[in-house]
């Protein structure tokens, strides 16, 4: 990867930034333990998809500036959800605001990006703000589709991770900040199934249950972009974990024989 002048983070600007997020993160403490254990989610998963991030990164040879650019993106991805929690009590975005614009001006208005050059504050910056979008804007240039591309991908590996082991736990442990509000009822929809059988894009609004959340989850498939993240949800069984959580249907196994066949593909060699 070419980068240039911009997109490249040295070691001590990351460990700025890494003090100026715990530092952020503190502020929003609190004495009420669902508050906490709502934020304490939300920092768990930013350091788990710094994780995922060098794990992929290291696969496909970044340099080391690339991969502490790329961690930082991650660090700070979902900074958007503390004020979020603060302010509206929900992380459903559709129920209060945009995650990942609350994120953007967050690091504005805390000066995070401070010692961080224009151009690389950019890449961060719009890296947070394509997080959680449906699609990355076709006019971007190639460093920031690159690096998205790959924040999106390490976002989804933990998300996976998350969800393939959150759907066995026991219902108290279950929380509405994570299950988006929706009814755990015993159906899937028949819109969900049509979509995914056209191989189409589900949108968050034609969800209706968990069960068409979690197709929705399955079909982050189509959305992947590096080869080594298919060959990770592959060898650690992320969809079949979901789909072990689904009712029985010669639809929806349908549609897990043709993610399943895609993934294996993307994985390469058949592995
Ligand atoms: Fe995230």
């Amino acid at each position: 990867m070419d980068i240039n002048r911009n997109g490249y983070i040295s070691e001590p600007q990351l460990i700025d930034l890494k003090n100026w997020f715990s530092r952020y993160v503190h502020s929003f403490k609190s004495s009420d333990p669902v508050v906490t254990q709502a934020l304490a989610l939300k920092v768990d998963h930013s350091l788990r998809v710094c994780d995922e991030i060098r794990n992929i990164g290291g696969q496909i040879a970044l340099a080391d500036g690339e991969m502490r650019l790329a961690e930082a993106m991650a660090l700070v991805h979902d900074i958007g959800r503390f004020n979020q929690y603060f302010f509206y009590k929900t992380f459903v975005d559709k129920k209060s605001a945009d995650h990942a614009q609350l994120g953007v001006a967050a690091l504005r208005d805390g000066n995070a990006l401070a010692g961080i050059d224009a151009g690389t504050s950019e890449l961060i910056l719009k890296a947070v703000s394509y997080h959680n979008r449906l699609h990355i804007p076709q006019d971007e240039g190639p460093t920031c589709v690159f690096f998205t591309k790959l924040l999106r991908d390490a976002d989804k590996l933990d998300i996976y991770h998350l969800l393939s082991t959150y759907y066995y736990s026991h219902d108290a442990e279950r929380s509405a900040a994570v299950e988006l509000d929706l009814p755990d009822s015993s159906d899937v929809s028949d819109e969900i199934l049509d979509t995914l059988l056209a191989r189409e894009m589900v949108r968050m609004e034609q969800l209706r249950c968990l069960n068409d959340f979690k197709l929705l989850q399955m079909a982050w498939v189509y959305d992947l972009n590096f080869q080594p993240t298919f060959q990770l949800v592959y060898r650690r069984k992320y969809l079949e974990s979901i789909r072990d959580t689904l009712p029985p249907s010669e639809r929806i196994d349908r549609i897990y024989v043709e993610l399943m066949s895609y993934l294996k593909e993307k994985a390469g060699n058949g592995r």
